[in-house]
């Protein structure tokens, strides 16, 4: 057994600030005789500009706050580490997925999406499952979620769903995710929302704790072994506490009493010991099977069926240590789904291609400039060597007469596998051959809207159901246009015409009959199958 877990551990260590018994001084190491009162003329004079402590600790004050996230504002960090069962090197040549000796450190945020920093923590609302693996082959971000699918199937509405998540403009109402009439005047006119909205509806949307909360990739990404021999992939992690909810009657006391009722949970449990653990599970699929679905393996608003292809386990993750500053380590963490190691690659979905894009955009605002690799808490435990210089924020003194690649002044410079001859490690893009015009048009494969919905709802409960149409008639009820209303109620005929009605009455409406056109092709695959189930 290594110590690799500890790595990360070690390398945060020698940034760690001790204030106990220290001596105050100002941010440029001068002791301070006095911070209680700022230099004056006289007792009962004016503040003299000169006092640069006072001026040190004001400035310093008023520039605490970073933006917050534009999305998942809210949320609980924690480190732990993963290990692997058996070695997965017939699929990837990721060196923390061949190696079962290998203790992998990590660093999870759960977090809610819609609410800002300060919201209340059991809102129905989906939850970020967000992992960094430290590997030694650089940094691996398993950037997730604890539902499987998402609402839109393209990035270019990212910007439009949030906005009709988020508060409306004018009055900032309500703040976290819940009933108002643009999300679901956005859910009616983009359909594709409809599996989402089954799940957001569901207790899936109100975990009773961090602890006990599945995880998905999402998307369908992809293995590459040491032969350059592709394999799709979907991740899954699964709680071995098993999966559990809140129910809604909960959520109404638990808010009002604890706001931070899932923060608090997942810090007292790793304080007392009782560190939570996730299997990862993958699906496999050959590339060979890539057309044999009546879903697209692109499009994020589908599940595979666990029927059709069965979740294997691959390793363990355990989270034993509970941050020791907020700021510094889980509001600064910074992850992105184009963080990927030698053996896990993408594929051409088009919500996760713009996701690829978005994550580093944004954290070059929100963590002010291109340097935000080198904070603690981002930076990998394999070793960065490479050209990038300068900067805001530069944390790095580099020892070269050169910064440019290749150059034949500096011995000591980066070489890339290519001038060295060594390609042992290095990211090679999966080579898949692509070729087409230029279109805005998405395949007729993605156009089956309520498939997987039905699929969803069918695979409920009679209870779940119930607490199901109860969401419906709460969210949609608070829902102000009436037309807006009537117009998702024809959605969810679609899905169910027992679901469409209950809902309808429970809103003063009636159901449309069945035999509306519907958007949606048949699924025989599905038929058979049923959404992934509580552990
Ligand atoms: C956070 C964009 C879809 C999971 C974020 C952030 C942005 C973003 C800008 C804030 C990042 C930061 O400030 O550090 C997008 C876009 C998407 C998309 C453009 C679609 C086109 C998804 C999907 C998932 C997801 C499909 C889940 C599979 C998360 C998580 C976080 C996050 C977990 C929080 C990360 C953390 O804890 O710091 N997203 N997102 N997002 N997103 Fe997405």
């Amino acid at each position: 057994m290594t110590n690799d877990a500890d790595d990360k551990q070690r390398q945060l260590e020698q940034y760690r600030v001790d204030m106990e018994g220290s001596r105050l001084t100002t941010d440029q190491g001068v002791r301070v005789d006095d911070t209680d009162n700022s230099l004056s003329v006289g007792e009962r004079g004016p503040t003299l500009l000169e006092d640069f402590h006072l001026r040190e600790k004001i400035t310093r004050f008023d520039h605490e706050r970073i933006p917050e996230r534009v999305v998942h504002a809210r949320g609980s960090g924690a480190y732990g580490f993963f290990q692997v069962y058996e070695s997965l090197a017939e699929y990837t040549c990721a060196d923390f997925l061949c190696d079962p000796s290998l203790r992998t450190p990590t660093f999870v945020r759960f977090s809610t999406v819609a609410g800002s920093r300060g919201s209340a923590d059991t809102v129905r609302d989906v939850r970020g499952f967000a992992t960094k693996f430290y590997t030694r082959q650089g940094n691996y971000d398993l950037v997730g979620n604890n539902m499987p699918v998402f609402p839109i199937q393209d990035g270019i509405k990212f910007l439009d769903f949030v906005h009709a998540v988020k508060p409306e403009p004018h009055n900032e109402i309500p703040q976290a995710q819940s009933a108002h009439d643009t999300l679901y005047d956005f859910v009616q006119m983009q359909p594709e929302t409809m599996h989402f909205l089954m799940w957001l509806n569901s207790d899936r949307a109100i975990p009773r704790s961090f602890r006990m909360m599945q995880g998905f990739g999402v998307h369908t990404f992809r293995f590459v072994n040491a032969e350059g021999r592709g394999t799709f992939v979907k991740f899954h992690w699964k709680p071995t506490l098993g999966t559990h909810s809140l129910v809604w009657d909960e959520v109404l006391r638990i808010q009002g009493n604890d706001p931070d009722f899932n923060r608090r949970d997942l810090w007292e449990a790793i304080e007392r010991g009782a560190y939570p653990e996730w299997e990862l599970g993958v699906q496999l699929v050959p590339e060979s099977d890539e057309h044999n679905f009546d879903f697209d393996l692109l499009d994020a608003t589908k599940i595979i069926p666990e029927e059709v292809v069965p979740v294997r386990p691959i390793g363990k993750m355990t989270l034993n240590r509970n941050p020791e500053n907020f700021f510094a380590e889980t509001e600064q963490v910074a992850f992105c789904t184009a963080n990927v190691v030698p053996g896990i690659d993408f594929t051409n979905d088009p919500l996760l291609q713009a996701r690829n894009f978005s994550y580093l955009d944004t954290q070059l605002i929100r963590l002010g400039g291109p340097n935000f690799p080198q904070i603690p808490i981002n930076r990998p435990v394999a070793p960065v060597h490479n050209d990038q210089r300068d900067g805001y924020h530069q944390h790095m003194i580099h020892q070269s007469r050169t910064s440019y690649t290749k150059n034949s002044i500096s011995g000591g410079c980066p070489m890339s596998g290519i001038v060295s001859g060594d390609m042992s490690g290095v990211f090679k893009h999966y080579t898949e051959r692509v070729d087409g015009n230029k279109i805005r048009k998405r395949s007729p494969s993605f156009e089956d809207h309520y498939g997987q919905a039905t699929l969803f709802w069918n695979s409920l409960a009679d209870w779940e159901k119930e607490h199901l149409v109860a969401a419906l008639k709460f969210e949609l009820g608070h829902v102000e246009r009436r037309y807006i209303k009537e117009k998702v109620v024809e959605h969810l005929v679609h899905v169910d015409h027992g679901l469409a009605s209950q809902v309808a009455e429970g809103l003063g409406l009636t159901a449309p009959p069945t035999g509306t056109p519907n958007h949606g092709r048949s699924s025989p695959a599905l038929s058979q199958a049923n959404a992934p189930r509580d552990s």
